[in-house]
């Protein structure tokens, strides 16, 4: 039977029209549009649709419509505080977790829970999460996940300017970068004496280089 379920999805009130038995994930993606969680099984066991309810990690296509009345569904996209991301989004942007990315929604929200229950997961804790990741991505998970758990995510400033350490020349190639003073004047000294005279041209170079710029 078609019933209205008042619930809130990332902090705004939604209304969903459906059956009760709907599972909450058909509702955020068709019905809402809210397509970070993604379908993956749909029986529990690969955890792609992963997200919050009231705090706790569930996956949304086992929870049926008529369990969600007035509670708060949180979903990957709910999880940035406007322009900042989360932490542990930070995390995987800076271990370069994704490679197809169709888990990781998923591995992010079951992260975020386990480091809201313990902020020092251990190696048995990480072990333990049953996401699911077809590419294989487990040891960038865990490596994300540490860095989320020791604060040690995002890109430090740059050092101002006058901190930089100069950029070393090429040895072999002084003419280019090193040796061009202010205004890119030459700054090497005097020039030194040629000591050959000019060879005469190789016609199968300068044949070479005319056909593949002609
Ligand atoms: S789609 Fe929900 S657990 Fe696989
Ligand atoms: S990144 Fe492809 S399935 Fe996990």
């Amino acid at each position: 039977m078609q019933r209205k379920f008042k619930f809130f999805v990332n902090g705004e009130r939604v209304e969903v029209d459906g059956d009760g038995d709907m599972p909450l994930l058909w509702a955020l993606r068709d019905k809402l549009g809210i397509t970070g969680p993604k379908y993956g099984c749909g029986s529990g066991i690969c955890r792609a649709c992963t997200c919050h309810l009231d705090g706790e990690e569930v996956q949304t296509c086992q929870v049926p419509l008529s369990e969600c009345r007035n509670k708060r569904v949180t979903t990957i996209e709910g999880l940035a505080d406007g322009d900042q991301l989360h932490p542990v989004q930070q995390a995987w942007i800076d271990a370069d977790v994704g490679q197809c990315g169709f888990c990781q929604p998923g591995q992010i929200m079951t992260a975020v829970a386990l480091l809201e229950r313990t902020s020092e997961p251990s190696d048995a804790d990480i072990a333990a999460i049953e996401n699911m990741c077809r590419c294989g991505t487990y040891v960038r998970i865990r490596e994300a996940i540490k860095a989320a758990a020791a604060g040690d995510v995002g890109t430090p400033d740059d050092p101002p300017d006058n901190d930089k350490p100069d950029k070393p020349g090429k040895p072999d190639n002084p003419g280019k970068s090193q040796d061009r003073g202010k205004g890119g004047k030459p700054d090497v000294g005097e020039p030194e004496e040629s000591v050959e005279e000019p060879s005469e041209p190789d016609d199968s170079v300068i044949g070479g280089i005319g056909s593949s710029v002609g």
